[in-house]
């Protein structure tokens, strides 16, 4: 009888504890997929971008500038007619993929 009992507490256990671990194992899995560079220019677009260029990237964002142009404009800066102007960013930590993934995504958000 107290065999069974053990058996049925392990089984329990383990019937609580697999889904939980499937769970964590699956999530880590789906970050990763989601993760990198989308996800990475979503959350730094909301942080440092969205206050100048707005929800959808319909301020301040000449959609007929190349790629590179834009590219450039991220990492370099730019002084616009009135201000506030463009940072340069950088020396704020965003590499040229960074900004080539930003570029993407705020085109993506005009369409
Ligand atoms: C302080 C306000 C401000 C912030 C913050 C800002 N920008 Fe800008 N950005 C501007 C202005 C103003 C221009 C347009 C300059 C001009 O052409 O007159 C511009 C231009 C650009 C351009 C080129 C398109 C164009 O019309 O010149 C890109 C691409 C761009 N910004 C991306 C970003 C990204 C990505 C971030 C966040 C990492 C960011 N900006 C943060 C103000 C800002």
């Amino acid at each position: 009888m107290r065999i069974t009992i053990n058996r049925l507490k392990i089984f329990a256990v383990a019937l609580i504890a697999l889904p939980v671990l499937a769970m964590v194992l699956l999530n880590s899995v789906l970050a990763q997929d989601t993760g990198g560079a989308t996800t990475d220019a979503t959350a730094t677009y909301a942080a440092k971008c969205k206050m100048c260029h707005g929800l959808k990237a319909e301020k301040n964002f000449d959609t007929t500038l190349t790629d590179d142009q834009m590219v450039e404009v991220v990492l370099k800066g730019k002084q616009a007619q009135r201000p506030p102007n463009m940072p340069a960013f950088e020396t704020k930590g965003i590499n040229a993929d960074q900004a080539k993934a930003l570029v993407a995504y705020m085109k993506s958000l005009r369409q």
